[in-house]
């Protein structure tokens, strides 16, 4: 199949969050198993250009919008996969230090920008003579390319036969702006209606795709049920009650050539389920790298998170006097809210030797937390797949979680009658509920050591491989192309 996957982000060239790895992690299968795969990102400021050997492909692009035509150019490269990785350059909306916006919020321009660079992906194509069977996008920032495709595209010859499919990573950004986004886009006014793109008279991206895509899926299959209730449904759950026979739930993979402790560069010393020694060494040298106290029985807790409501990251700090006086440790990295990177700022002065924290972005720190704890905290109220609680599964690290969408699908709960399951888990949204998990994880870590030993490894022989998920991919790509084709006639 030929495959064009539009995106905002992907690693290895531009990360803000999961999408990025997601992104940058299926590509390369999706070609690997043979097919033809385009991956479309903006030129960001960030991207190394040079590192990643890109080369320009088309010096001038004319792009149509409703308001005329704006020009960029076209780099590539061809990574070792087969990928063809296509940045698209335009000065005035890319070259700023974020992708997205910067410490005083998203740019005002948002709506715009994606506007623009969801028509220069279809341009590309017409201008690059490639005609594909599916284009596969993410999120608000590429999703008004299902409705380009039928509203204003529907008779082109390259476009007559290429289904759509919508990946939502997080229901909660559904990129609302100005309803002229839309006739810049090119999009004509009758998709300015509450059934398709009208929202409180603004025009929501995300609603519109939900609309008009030829399937949608989400990260997990509890979250693809959540989002169909009034609380997960983020205002949208009538529209996605609509299109609930299209809509399937993917779990993510993850990549074993980034995220392996049996292999890890960043870490002090590697290991593997067989022998675990190097898991000690690697909780030594956090704790003396964070100023943790060198004490190796006290249960460490690691945290890597954006800092957002989304992740309960307040009802840590809550928890966390009754955590240390239970002899616990934490190790927190990110960044977000300012109230929240205040307090965990802060935190490691009032509990010295007992909390750590680096507000910042740092993936070396990341990997080292994954492996440097002994149990991973991921208190989210809500949690479309999760990538972190399936690093630390891979590293050994137990997690304790709440069980919502990706979370309560890759995590098993552990129950001692059986001596079954990956970690802990708890369920209401409540200080007292994550501290009755967490204090049970610290109980069965001090107390039940081969217990224990025994969740590490079952969490370790778990794989959540990139190969499984591309294959559920390409079947959806399939089934998008036969919906075109049923929407064409019908
Ligand atoms: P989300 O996409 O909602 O932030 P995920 O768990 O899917 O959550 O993915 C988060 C990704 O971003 C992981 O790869 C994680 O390691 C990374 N990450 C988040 N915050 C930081 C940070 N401060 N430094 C390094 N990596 C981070
Ligand atoms: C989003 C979600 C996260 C998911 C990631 C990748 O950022 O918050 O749960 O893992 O996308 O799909």
């Amino acid at each position: 199949m030929k495959i064009v996957l539009a995106a905002a982000e992907a690693v290895p060239y531009a990360k803000v969050g999961g999408l990025g790895d997601v992104a940058g992690g299926l590509a390369p299968h999706l070609a690997s198993a043979g097919h033809e795969v385009w991956l479309v990102l903006p030129k960001y400021e960030a991207i190394d250009y040079l590192h990643h050997g890109f080369v320009p492909r088309l010096e001038q692009m004319g792009v149509p919008t409703g308001w005329g035509v704006e020009w960029c150019k076209v780099h590539e490269r061809i990574d070792r996969s087969g990928v063809r990785v296509m940045l698209v350059e335009n000065h005035h909306y890319f070259s700023r230090p974020g992708l997205y916006g910067d410490a005083s919020g998203g740019y005002p321009d948002n709506g715009f920008r994606f506007a623009f660079f969801s028509n220069a992906v279809l341009q590309l194509c017409r201008d690059l003579h490639v005609a594909p069977d599916v284009v596969h996008v993410h999120d608000w920032p590429t999703a008004l390319i299902p409705a380009l495709l039928k509203y204003r595209f529907a008779d082109d010859p390259i476009w007559r036969d290429c289904g759509s499919v919508l990946t939502i990573h997080n229901l909660a950004y559904q990129g609302t702006f100005e309803a002229s986004t839309l006739s810049y886009a090119g999009l004509p006014t009758r998709a300015m209606v509450p059934d398709v793109f009208e929202d409180n008279g603004a025009a929501n991206f995300l609603k519109g795709a939900i609309a008009q895509a030829d399937l949608l899926s989400t990260v997990s299959p509890t979250y693809a049920r959540e989002i169909l209730g009034h609380v997960g449904g983020c205002g949208l759950h009538i529209y996605l009650q609509r299109r609930a026979s299209d809509l399937h739930g993917i779990l993510n993979g993850v990549d074993d050539e980034l995220w392996n402790p049996a292999t890890d560069p960043h870490l002090p010393a590697t290991y593997s389920a067989a022998d675990l020694t190097g898991k000690a060494l690697c909780k030594r040298a956090l704790q003396e790298e964070l100023g943790l106290d060198p004490d190796p029985g006290a249960p460490l807790f690691g945290i890597v998170s954006r800092m957002v409501e989304q992740k309960g990251l307040d009802l840590v700090c809550a928890a966390l006097d009754t955590l240390v006086r239970h002899g616990a440790q934490v190790a927190v990295l990110g960044t977000g809210e300012p109230e929240l990177e205040a307090y965990f700022g802060q935190a490691p002065a009032w509990y010295p030797g007992r909390v750590a924290s680096y507000v910042g972005f740092s993936n070396r720190l990341a990997h080292r937390i994954e492996a440097g704890s002994d149990l991973f905290l991921m208190p989210s109220r809500f949690e479309p797949c999760g990538l972190n609680q399936i690093y630390s599964l891979r590293y050994g690290t137990p997690p304790v979680v709440r069980a919502t969408g990706g979370l309560e699908d890759t995590v098993e709960l552990y129950r001692p009658e059986t001596e079954s399951g990956t970690g802990f888990k708890f369920w209401d949204i409540t200080v007292g509920a994550l501290l009755g998990a967490s204090l049970h994880a610290i109980d069965v870590y001090r107390r039940r050591p081969a217990s224990f030993e025994g969740i590490v490894r079952r969490g370790m022989a778990l794989r959540f491989t990139w190969e499984d998920a591309a294959q559920r991919y390409v079947q959806l790509y399939e089934w998008a192309r036969e919906k075109r084709a049923t929407w064409r006639y019908s």
